[in-house]
């Protein structure tokens, strides 16, 4: 007698390889059997006639990392079929910080933690509805020993930061990442980031990277990365991989060449990408890296100088940004709400200014914290990098949660990514098999963060499952709407349990906080 038997689905177990028609069974918190099972009963039986039975999806890149903190549920992806998320991207993480510090302001004001034991531990006692694999950001490590200083680490401080980086590889991250246009991990050369690999790589761990340019630098971006992965001996992750700007769509075709000829060679390298053409992060990031040296008030000040602050304005004028390209999706003051949603250029008309100087304003009134959506990639470039067999899913977003209290207008990705591969990017456009999409969100994402007992339907792996309606699955967030949950997605198996039942989130959180376990 089995917990649960999952009957007449079309299995797609996560390796890619073909769909067939069998029944899983699950007892306790594991797949116990997966084939014909029709003799056998169960207490509970689901009826996936007509549905795929596929394992839990996991985010290979998401950033959580204070909204499971602050609610649990992660409800928008559970309503995405995703079981698991890998967090701490980008260069930034919750864990570890120095106290009362942190990206996040609300996050920071929270004492509770310091340290990445101190954090999974706190994310552990709450409880959350998906599993979690936590990485280190390298801007955390930077900004607990050097704060937000614009040069390169002393000995001294490169020691202290591998340090850090030791102590919480032994509490359990699966590495590290940077992200390398943001300031502080922005102000790190190769060499700091390739001492800082070295150590994590020591602790099996793996190194995530937002590059330092994805646009007219992305070949040499992309060249810097491998570096550091061959001359620190560790694996190698290229986050959201996209060329951003009209003059450089197409690139992909070449960063994937040479990535696909340095694996011939012998090196370890994947990527991740999310399902869009538009990108986002704070708008902070149209200024430029030097100008957020030793933190907010010193940016504000030298905005508000008229020396610099004019050699600021000239630089972000001649990078060229198209103003309408920039769409403002999150406002934090009660009057500024009135130009979430809108584009940098019709934000400049309503208030009169320039659309540079409009981003400046709104900046400055609110601490910076303003976010945007930058739509900068083009759609052949999209379907490319989906296409490459060495590219997982992943949202680049943290959860969020709709209805009366959702915020701004966000990217959409936060709510459809795996969705939207799945109806709009397999169905619609046909860019990849069901099953290749599947691996790409289960079995793929589980080798490279050696989950060896995830994203696979094995008996013997843990029971995250997803079971949806390949003709109807799609994401319903659009731009315009964001707050807006996919559908098609039938039942969530979380370890087990049932975080998704015909289509309604339940109130179970049966997420697991993963540490890595030391070889
Ligand atoms: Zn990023
Ligand atoms: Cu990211």
């Amino acid at each position: 007698m089995f917990d649960l038997i999952i009957r007449n689905g079309k299995v797609i177990d996560g390796t890619g390889n073909a769909w067939f028609y069998g029944d899983v069974a699950v007892q306790g918190e594991k797949i116990v059997e997966v084939g014909r099972l029709s003799t056998q009963a169960a207490k509970r039986v689901i009826d996936a006639s007509g549905l795929v039975v596929a394992p839990g999806f996991i985010d290979s890149h998401s950033h959580s990392d204070s909204n499971l903190l602050n609610n649990g549920r992660a409800a928008s992806k559970i309503y995405q079929g995703v079981t698991t998320e890998v967090i701490g991207q980008c260069g930034t993480s919750a864990a570890p910080r120095a106290a009362g510090e942190g990206e996040d302001e609300a996050a920071a004001k929270d004492a509770r933690w310091t340290s990445m034991d101190d954090y999974l531990n706190l994310l552990t006692e709450q409880g959350v509805a998906v599993n979690v694999i936590p990485l280190i950001g390298h801007g955390n490590l930077r900004r607990i020993v050097m704060g937000m200083a614009n040069r390169q680490a002393t000995p001294a401080e490169l020691e202290a930061m591998c340090q850090l980086a030791e102590l919480a590889m032994q509490q359990g991250a699966f590495g590290f990442s940077s992200g390398l246009i943001y300031p502080p991990s922005a102000y790190a050369g190769t060499a700091e980031l390739i001492e800082i690999a070295k150590t994590v790589a020591a602790y099996g761990g793996i190194y995530a990277t937002h590059m330092r340019n994805e646009g007219n630098r992305l070949m040499e971006s992309v060249k810097e990365a491998l570096t550091i992965g061959e001359q620190a001996g560790i694996p190698v992750h290229i986050s959201h991989h996209k060329a951003t700007g009209e003059a450089n769509w197409g690139k992909v075709r070449e960063s994937l060449a040479l990535i696909d000829a340095q694996r011939a060679a012998g090196q370890d390298i994947t990527l991740d990408q999310y399902p869009y053409i538009a990108s986002s992060t704070g708008l902070r990031s149209i200024i430029p890296q030097w100008a957020h040296a030793d933190g907010p008030e010193a940016m504000r000040q030298r905005l508000l100088d008229p020396d610099t602050g004019a050699r600021i304005r000239e630089e972000m004028q001649a990078s060229q940004r198209r103003w309408d390209a920039i769409v403002v999706s999150r406002c934090f003051l009660e009057e500024n709400k009135q130009f979430e949603g809108k584009n940098l250029e019709e934000i400049g008309a309503m208030t009169g200014q320039a659309p540079l100087e409009a981003a400046i304003s709104l900046l400055l009134a609110e601490d910076f914290r303003t976010r945007m959506v930058r739509f900068s990639m083009c759609e052949e470039d999209v379907e490319y990098v989906m296409r490459h067999p060495l590219v997982m899913i992943g949202s680049d977003s943290g959860a969020l949660t709709a209805g009366p209290g959702a915020q701004g207008k966000p990217h959409p990705r936060a709510y459809g990514t795996f969705p939207r591969v799945l109806g709009h990017y397999v169905r619609e456009r046909q860019v990849l098999t069901l099953e290749e999409a599947i691996r790409k969100m289960t079995g793929l994402a589980a080798a490279r963060f050696q989950l060896w007992d995830r994203g696979l339907l094995r008996p013997g792996c843990y029971a995250d499952i997803t079971i949806f309606d390949p003709e109807t699955i799609r994401d319903e967030a659009t731009f315009t709407d964001p707050h807006r949950y996919a559908t098609g997605i039938h039942y969530v198996l979380v370890n087990g349990q049932l975080a998704l039942e015909q289509g309604e989130q339940t109130e179970v959180l049966a997420g697991q906080v993963l540490r890595r376990q030391r070889p």
